[in-house]
């Protein structure tokens, strides 16, 4: 894959946070963090720290100028505990020193005494005791009470989900500098940069206009740097200020893996009402989402939960509740597929009970009730253009499902001790920010007189490639060389009031937003080079591959030359345009409306081989037909795909958190939380795209109606691929030892398996 940034990043010439050039005189500072999930500071005292060598500071609430509160949805998180600590790694000063080791040091000579209370770690025991973020969500379609009367047969069950660390290989950490005055430059990690520069403000209780905050790129965000990169930005550039001296922070990764949000764990009730022939009449769900200790991000994600919960299915009587519960954990936050990935995998967990009990395959439910044209989702909103159909039939044609499923029956029957499991799996995955408001972007794109290009968004590259795609959206609106396009950093004193990028949105909103401003620019080219060529009207006039064109007859004229004479006529080389969803809206009373552009769907079919000795196993293949829309970074679409499913079949196989009775977590570090590596992705992964009907895609019916250049959203959902992983794994295990339950309790580790396997 080629991705602009691939040189540099192979020579360690790019720049992350730590490779800023900063001030010789630049502090380090360490966050002192809270070693006990829950109690009352009863004393709290620096004056040992102080002393330590180097050290030049300590802050902590009481030294907040503004608002000790960054809570974004929900102002209910200090940046530095006050009176109470609500978990382990909740921030209570931060020490800096001239050397980041001595400020390490220094924070352990802090002496604290707390009066510990017991923690709530389990989203159950908090729904028990009333202890909730938000109000009950609940979607509603049809109704459930009258069709549990029509079905044949009705399940219920119990879904667990883990959470998931996002190990982003750039940990969090901002750079903060006094330029004069009250003026701060923030260097910051972070999805979302005016998040920082508001929160900053509110900390230091200084205007927004005061603080800039420039983001070149990230090293992975994952969302894990959608909501929780500020409070490090926030922390650095209180120190900063109040010593008047640039200030670093960066998490080791021990750390950043202890005191940052993850994905939310689930805990979930089905039940799923089915007519003899396998049509879902009736689905109920309860999700008990595991918010941590505060908002966050927790709210928007439950209600992505709510909106996915039905996956590619039409199911006429819904009833899903969704439970923000409040405990002594991390707040957890954002992570690919926000939510997304919890709600599918608790109905793909209910028809693969059905199936099972009903004795039909699992595809044969799955497909009986795929979206069709027009149908409704529980959230209000047609399925238009929906190729949950189309993508489920192509896959199973192209990739022959049912050879494959012959083949691993025969397999299995030929083998003991290594069984082999298959699983397909459909997606359906809503594009736009749910909350509606933060659908817009700009861009601001400046053409040099050398005829050099340079493009400002709200987009934050964190290797997803959208500066890739940005600056071919922009060569290719202007028609002109890639090289001519520089895509600056993310800056929000050259772009302002940004979205965090997020929702897979960010090529969506800012490619269009540099089509428009690309578009400005075009128009005042055009009149220069008319007036040129003596032509009265302008809009005969093209550029097609840096030349001139009039009534599509070259002549002689140059992109260059004409942006030398529009510069020469004081014509404007400079625009900035604003790009907002059209026809989104969504009513969080009713929970009805219309708030995703369009969806992206898609099918996978996932081979596993287990080793029934010893639990382990391997993923064989993962072939998928996915809807790219139309790509036109093929490269990097394909990258994100792979990159979403391994990250996927990740959530689901090895990556297990696990704290302890304390509320202390155990797995903090790489040699215990267990990422896939090179010898756990699949042997194999073969991506085909959905065809489109080439008329169809420039004609009305999709025109700027899905993403720029009629491509689609990818960020996030091919992740949702990996949830058939489960199922497949779970079949293998089924096929060793017909006697297990239906147990839904992601992940399957290895250790897990094996227990399952000669569980009797
Ligand atoms: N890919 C890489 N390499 N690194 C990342 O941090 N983040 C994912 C996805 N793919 C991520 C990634 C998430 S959570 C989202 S929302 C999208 O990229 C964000 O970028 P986009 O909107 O430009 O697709
Ligand atoms: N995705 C990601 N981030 C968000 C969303 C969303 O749907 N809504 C609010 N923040
Ligand atoms: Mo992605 S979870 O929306 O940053």
């Amino acid at each position: 894959m080629k991705n602009i940034d691939s040189v540099h990043h192979v020579r360690g010439e790019s720049i992350f946070i730590d490779d800023v050039k900063v001030p010789e005189n630049t502090l380090s500072a360490y966050v002192f963090y809270s070693p006990i999930a829950s109690g009352k500071i009863l004393k709290l005292d620096f004056s040992e720290a102080l002393k330590s060598k180097g050290v030049k500071g300590i802050f902590s609430a009481k030294d907040i100028p503004g608002e000790n509160q960054i809570g974004g949805i929900i102002q209910d998180e200090n940046l530095f505990a006050e009176e109470e600590v609500h978990f382990v790694g909740h921030p209570i000063a931060i020490v800096v020193a001239e050397k980041y080791l001595q400020a390490k040091e220094a924070s352990k000579k802090i002496h604290v005494e707390f009066e510990k209370h017991k923690p709530i770690l389990s989203p159950r025991e908090a729904a028990e005791k009333k202890s909730f973020i938000i109000p009950p969500r609940i979607f509603q379609l049809g109704n459930t009470e009258n069709a549990w009367k029509e079905c044949d047969y009705v399940f219920e069950g119990k879904v667990e989900s883990g959470g998931q660390e996002h190990i982003y290989l750039e940990t969090q950490g901002a750079v903060a500098i006094p330029i004069e005055n009250e003026l701060l430059k923030i260097y910051s990690a972070t999805q979302s940069p005016t998040a920082v520069q508001r929160t900053i403000a509110r900390i230091l209780a200084i205007s927004m206009n005061k603080v800039e905050v420039n983001v070149h790129r990230l090293g992975g965000g994952f969302g894990g740097k959608e909501d929780q990169a500020t409070a490090w930005a926030c922390m650095a550039a209180l120190a900063a200020y109040k010593l008047k001296t640039p200030v670093k922070l960066i998490l080791n990764r021990q750390d950043d893996i202890r005191i940052t949000g993850k994905r939310h764990p689930y805990s979930s009730d089905y039940k799923i009402g089915l007519t003899k022939e396998g049509k879902i009449l009736a689905y109920e769900v309860t999700f008990y989402q595991n918010a941590g200790a505060a908002a966050d991000l927790s709210p928007a994600i439950l209600d992505r939960t709510l909106f996915h919960c039905t996956n590619s299915y039409f199911i006429p009587n819904v009833k899903a509740t969704g439970l923000s519960c409040k405990t002594n954990l991390i707040p957890f936050t954002a992570f690919r597929g926000f939510g997304g990935p919890q709600g599918m995998f608790v109905i793909e967990s209910a028809i693969h009970h059905a199936a099972n009990e009903m004795n039909i395959p699992v595809s044969e439910i799955q497909k009986k009730n795929l979206l069709k044209e027009n149908d409704e989702f529980s959230y209000g909103q047609k399925a238009v253009n929906s190729f949950a159909i189309k993508s489920f039939k192509l896959c199973e044609e192209k990739f022959e499902l049912k050879k494959l499923q012959d083949e691993v029956e025969f397999f299995n029957s030929k083998n003991f001790l290594v069984k082999k499991g298959l699983a397909i799996i459909p997606i359906t995955f809503g594009i736009s920010f749910t909350t509606t408001f933060l659908n817009q972007a700009s861009a601001l794109i400046h053409i040099y007189t050398d005829g050099s290009i340079n493009v400002s968004t709200a987009a934050v590259e964190m290797g997803q490639g959208v500066n890739a795609k940005l600056k071919r959206i922009a060569a290719k609106t202007l028609s002109v060389d890639e090289n001519r396009i520089n895509v600056d950093s993310t800056n929000t004193s050259r772009v302002a009031n940004t979205s965090p990028t997020a929702a897979s949105k960010g090529t969506d909103l800012n490619g269009f937003a540099v089509i428009d401003a690309c578009n400005i620019l075009l128009e005042r080219l055009k009149k220069v080079a008319a007036e040129e060529l003596g032509e009265d009207d302008w809009t005969n006039i093209t550029f097609k591959n840096e030349k001139v064109f009039d009534e599509d007859e070259p002549t002689t004229l140059t992109f260059t030359e004409i942006v030398r004479k529009a510069y020469i006529k004081r014509i404007s080389l400079t625009a900035q345009a604003f790009h907002s969803t059209p026809n989104i809206y969504f009513d969080p009373k009713i929970n009805k409306g219309n708030p995703f552009a369009y969806h992206v769907y898609g099918t996978a079919i996932i081979q596993v081989t287990l080793d029934c000795l010893r639990g382990t196993y391997e993923t064989d293949f993962v072939k998928v037909v996915h809807d790219f829309g139309e790509s036109f970074h093929n490269q990097i679409d394909i990258g994100q795909v792979e990159g979403g499913i391994v990250q996927g079949i990740g959530w689901m196989s090895s990556e297990e958190l696990i704290w302890n009775n304390e509320g202390k977590l155990l797995t903090d570090a790489l040699s215990t939380y267990k990422v896939p590596d090179i010898h756990a992705i699949p042997k194999e992964i073969t991506i085909v795209p959905l065809p489109y009907d080439k008329e169809k895609l420039m004609n009305d019916e999709f025109k700027d109606k899905i993403g720029p250049l009629n491509s689609k959203a990818i960020g996030e959902p091919p992740f949702m691929y990996g949830i058939g992983f489960y199922f497949a794994l779970f079949n293998a295990i089924k096929s060793f030892n017909p006697k297990i339950n239906f147990i839904y309790n992601s992940p399957l580790t290895p250790e897990k398996v094996l227990m399952m396997l000669y569980e009797n």
